[in-house]
């Protein structure tokens, strides 16, 4: 189905670019990025001029009060910012100045679980008869002492801690400082709805909803059945590996909080519900809403765990453009704060390159992740510098330290991120790559990336056009984009060695863009196209 440009909604337009507030600029030098570090390189995202990347909204992990035991994803007030990221002041002129640049904000809301330290929680603990013990998810142990259900933590060891004080046990299915909300009793559901209000009044334009799939349990309770498949080395605190999670997520009745929570999106125009959801693709599109009223993105993650494939990644997108309801709009996300860097993963640069070509030029909104436009890899963490829960509990091969190294800016000393040593190293490459060295030269990744996020924002075809895959032989993954008056043809070569073909239907087409960034505005024959190792082309025909 083509969609008309101008009738694409801002969410549908524009590239998502994640910045993990820590990691992306640290303005008062203290190694931790911060607000005001963002402001200062809002025009680097978008300064209106052709050449920057034109990024259309910014998401942003959590910056809100936080002991910061799993790095600010343990809230301890919805409603403030963390004056290790700055105030609330700071936030208004973020707003301020990335509308100025027609940057939309998106934040990330965490509404499955708060801090230890939230004041809801530190009443709710306090005594079985607090008005706010139903808040959070509170249960006696089973006889023997042991926690009420065989439910695993995503970091590790059991979903329950005891707490003394009180004599029960209260659910956390990451770790122990972020207990479970109670989505069912209606005066959470009433603050939590007001959290949104509150940002949104402020200028917020859509959220980024964490693991909101969990937000319901199973109303007994019961036990998780044991995964037979699972991996039989896994480390044995690892629990939750270890089950099928068929009680503790994405349950039916979960739909109904989902749609309050976009019924109060809609109370304010044009606002975005991005969700962190999981699970297989007939569950998954049910998060669009049976006629549009969930969420507007349900984030899709699955190109990520394709196999490196011509195959295997035109399988996942035809598959989910079938699986999608007329009404939905699909959306692709390639990395983030919790997974391994795409360079890394898909074995090197040019496959990076690639990979950001068929991430842009797909339909539907990409999410992008910091500094993979400069091809940043994994950072090497020591085993003393993990601060990761994850890598902690589970084992450095599992830390998510890797993907949160800072941003590069330029070869000074710490990438220009910081004055100070920052949390976390600043990856060894950085003298080479960073946004001033890859600025000067035309064809490094950074360029690409430009070139990239132009050619898509000035297509009618790339942002709503059709999307048609072609059979073609080999490890040559090839489709077409086609609005009324306009068509672009992709052709992707997976393959670590040059292959030629020939596209049905095609005759002649000239490059509009290259992975390789030297054949731009070439001709070629599309009866043999040659393409080098993990070329790609964005060709009009
Ligand atoms: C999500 C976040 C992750 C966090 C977890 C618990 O998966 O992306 O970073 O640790 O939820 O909030
Ligand atoms: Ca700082």
């Amino acid at each position: 189905m083509a969609q008309d440009r101008q009738a694409l909604r801002w969410w549908q337009r524009s590239v998502v670019y994640q910045i993990y507030p820590r990691s992306f600029a640290d303005a008062n030098g203290d190694g931790i990025g911060d607000l005001q570090g963002i402001i200062q390189k809002l025009d680097y995202l978008n300064d209106g001029t052709p050449n920057s990347l034109g990024i259309g909204a910014i998401w942003l992990s959590p910056f809100y009060p936080s002991p910061m035991a799993d790095f600010g994803y343990d809230v301890a007030d919805y409603c403030d910012v963390d004056p290790m990221f700055g105030t609330l002041d700071d936030f208004d002129e973020l707003v301020r100045e990335a509308h100025k640049r027609g940057i939309k904000i998106i934040i990330d809301y965490v509404p499955n679980h708060t801090s230890d330290k939230h004041k809801w929680f530190l009443e709710s603990r306090s005594s079985r008869d607090n008005p706010k013990r139903d808040w959070y998810i509170w249960r006696d142990a089973k006889p023997d002492g042991s926690p009420p259900n065989n439910w695993g933590s995503f970091f590790g060891g059991p979903a329950w801690t005891f707490d003394p004080a009180t004599g029960q046990y209260y659910m956390h299915q990451f770790v122990k400082e972020q207990p479970e909300l109670n989505w069912r009793n209606p005066e959470v559901q009433a603050a939590m709805l007001d959290a949104l209000r509150f940002w949104m009044k402020r200028g917020v334009d859509g959220f980024r909803m964490d693991v909101v799939g969990l937000i319901i349990k199973d109303k007994e309770l019961r036990d998780n059945p044991p995964d037979p498949d699972a991996n039989p080395n896994l480390p044995p605190n690892d629990l939750f590996s270890r089950q099928l999670h068929i009680y503790n997520q994405d349950q039916d009745e979960v739909h109904e909080m989902i749609k309050a929570i976009r019924a109060t999106l809609d109370e304010y125009p044009d606002r975005c519900g991005i969700g962190e959801l999981w699970g297989p693709m007939d569950r998954w599109v049910r998060y669009y809403g049976e006629n549009g009223d969930e969420l507007q993105l349900p984030f899709n993650f699955r190109l990520m765990y394709q196999p490196w494939s011509a195959k295997a990644m035109r399988a996942h997108v035809d598959e989910m453009e079938a699986a999608l309801p007329s009404f939905a709009w699909p959306n692709y996300v390639l990395g983030n704060h919790d997974q391994i860097r795409l360079a890394t993963r898909f074995g090197g640069q040019a496959q990076a390159r690639l990979a950001g070509m068929l991430l842009l030029t797909l339909r539907g909104t990409p999410t992008v992740y910091y500094g993979d436009e400069l091809g940043m890899e994994n950072g090497k963490i020591l085993p003393h510098q993990v601060q990761d829960p994850q890598g902690i509990n589970l084992g450095i091969e599992r830390t998510r330290d890797v993907c949160r190294t800072p941003m590069q800016w330029d070869a000074t000393a710490y990438a220009g991120f910081s004055s100070v040593e920052p949390w976390l190293p600043v990856s060894e490459d950085y003298q080479t790559r960073n946004v001033a060295v890859q600025s000067t030269q035309p064809q490094s990744i950074l360029s690409f990336y430009r070139h990239l996020y132009r050619l898509r924002r000035n297509s009618p075809a790339l942002l709503g056009g059709s999307y048609r895959a072609l059979d073609v032989e080999g490890e040559i993954y090839a489709y077409v984009r086609e609005t009324d008056g306009e068509r672009k043809l992709v052709v992707l070569n997976f393959a670590a060695q040059p292959a030629r073909v020939s596209l049905p239907g095609f005759a002649s087409g000239k490059v509009a863009l290259c992975t390789h960034m030297d054949r731009n505005g070439e001709s070629v024959d599309l009866g043999k196209l040659e393409l080098r190792a993990y070329e790609g082309f964005v060709l009009e025909v």
